[in-house]
Order: structure tokens, then sequence, then C-alpha cells
């Protein structure tokens, strides 16, 4: 019998079979704190639907991001702002649903979309558990030290948040344009007292985008309790995570300087994929030298 002969689905599109790799168990909170005590590094990648969020499990990926940057790579908008939670929450049971078929053990991460969670704790909690009731094991939301009180909220209620600083897209316009924070000793320390504070506050993971590697690697060994994930901002993170369109090089824009085509030198999406996780695991990937600031 061939593996794809295992495959489950219809003509149209096979859900990959089951991951082979071995005995990998579920992707969990302890297990991602075992993983950074081990210095093992965490790989996270985006995919917005079922097939993908299949094919990366099966490359190794251990936590997958529904991202809303969906809203540029799958809607086509200039910027996340327009992405609603209805979307959120479609997308997020698609990847659900491919992971179940696959027997995947993937950890995912859904974004809670601009408007969703500004307004109050309340108002958080509400898209939360939607997102968590579409198949989420975390949700993401951007921001400094305002988001601290309702990162408390949700994380004495059960609902496991990721926090993200830097370059929040989802307030691009009032950054002034996709630019790198943290720059300059008021900015860094801005950075790291937010950073503080959403640790404080019960975040297990933060997403650092845009960020000087210096920092993010001395924010990294500041957060023992919190798990950074870098995306432009250097090797010193606990992980690292990409959006699937740009590290499989369909980013038909400028590709940003922090990501690297590893659909170049691969045979297959899944190659591309196990390369990513081998260059984050040994630490090739990003390279101080070309991707950071
Ligand atoms: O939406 C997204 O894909 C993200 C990543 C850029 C981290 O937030």
């Amino acid at each position: 019998m061939t593996a794809d002969s295992t495959a489950t689905g219809t003509p149209y599109g096979t859900i990959p079979p089951a991951s082979p790799l071995p005995q990998r168990k579920p992707i969990s909170l302890p297990r991602l704190a075992q993983m950074r005590a081990a210095g093992d590094k965490i790989t996270m990648l985006t995919a917005y639907d079922a097939t993908f969020a299949a094919v990366a499990d099966a490359a190794g990926v251990e936590t997958i991001l529904v991202g809303d940057s969906l809203g540029m790579v799958c809607q086509g908008l200039p910027s996340t702002v327009g992405v609603t939670l209805e979307t959120m929450a479609y997308h997020t049971a698609s990847v659900a649903r491919g992971l179940r078929r696959a027997q995947g053990t993937a950890w995912v991460v859904a974004d809670l979309p601009y408007g969703s969670y500004q307004e109050s704790r309340e108002q958080a909690m509400r898209s939360a558990t939607a997102l968590m009731q579409a198949g989420a094991h975390m949700v993401k939301l951007e921001g400094g030290g305002w988001t601290a009180p309702t990162v408390r909220f949700l994380v004495e209620r059960g609902i496991p948040v990721c926090a993200h600083l830097g370059l929040t897209p989802q307030t691009v316009h009032a950054l002034g344009g996709y630019r790198v924070q943290g720059r300059g000793d008021a900015a860094a320390a801005e950075l790291r007292r937010h950073a503080l504070e959403l640790q404080d506050a019960g975040a297990a993971m933060l997403v650092l985008e845009m960020v000087p590697a210096q920092l993010s690697a001395e924010l990294t060994q500041a957060l023992a309790h919190c798990h950074t994930i870098g995306i432009g901002a250097g090797n010193g993170t606990a992980g690292q995570v990409l959006v699937l369109h740009d590290m499989l090089g369909m980013n038909l824009g400028k590709m940003p300087k922090f990501v690297r085509n590893f659909m170049h030198d691969a045979g297959s999406v899944r190659g591309a994929m196990q390369a990513y996780v081998r260059a984050v695991k040994d630490g090739s990937f990003p390279d101080n030298a070309l991707h950071a600031w």
C-alpha cells in the first residue's frame, strides 16, 4: 500500500494521511514548555484551510497560526483591518477539521481580528469563545500593556492567550507603515515593559514582529513563562513563525527581508515545510546576518 492510498478525501483533493511523525504526542502548553526548556525551537506556520494545515502537521510544524493575514493572502484585502470574526471562525474550523481528519497533533492558534476585542473584556471573551468553539487551542491578540487586563480575563477563564508586540499589523495605520519597532532606548524600554505586563497577565506565548534581534533575544531571556515566537525578530527567540504564502514564494509583491523562500530548493510543499522546520530547529533560519535588523 502506498502512503497516498491511505489518504482520506474526495477526488478533488485529499487530506494527507495521518502524520508519519513517530509517536508525536498532541502539542500542548506543557509540551511547549518542555521544548523550550530543552532548547528545542518551536515552529509555527500560518495555515487557513484543511489541507495546508494537515500538510504542515505532517511536516512536523508544531503550532499552526490561523492568522488574520488571511485577509491579504486569501481575501485580497489591503490589510488585516477588514477581517471579521466570522471569517476567522470559518478558517479556524477548516484548519481544525483538516487536522482532525489527518489525526494531526499541532496546536492551533487563531487571531482575534481587529474590532473583536478592543471594546471590553466581555467582548473579547465572546470573540475568543467563538474561535475556541471553532477549534482553536489558543487565541492571539495584538497590542501592549492596555491588553493585559483582557489577557488576564481570558486566561482566568481558561483560554490560553498569545500576545503580539512590535509591528502589530492591525494598527499599521497608527504605526505609519510596516516598519521595525523597538529601535532606540526609549522604544525598547517600552516594549520590554509591555512584554513583562503581558507575561504577568498570563500570556503563554508572545509573537514579536519586526523587532531588533538583540532586543527580542533579551526579551526571550527575560520571559521565562511566555514563549517568544519571532517573525523578523532574529534567531534568539524561543520559536519562529512565517506566513505560509511568503515561505512558499507566493508573495507577488516585495518579499520582506525576514522571509526565506523554502520552496526554492524543495520538490513539494511538504518538503518546503520540512526544510523550514529543520532550519528553525538547527538555528540556520533566521540568519541574523540576512533576516534580522
Ligand atoms: O496574521 C498573521 O499571519 C500573523 C503573523 C504575521 C504572525 O499575525
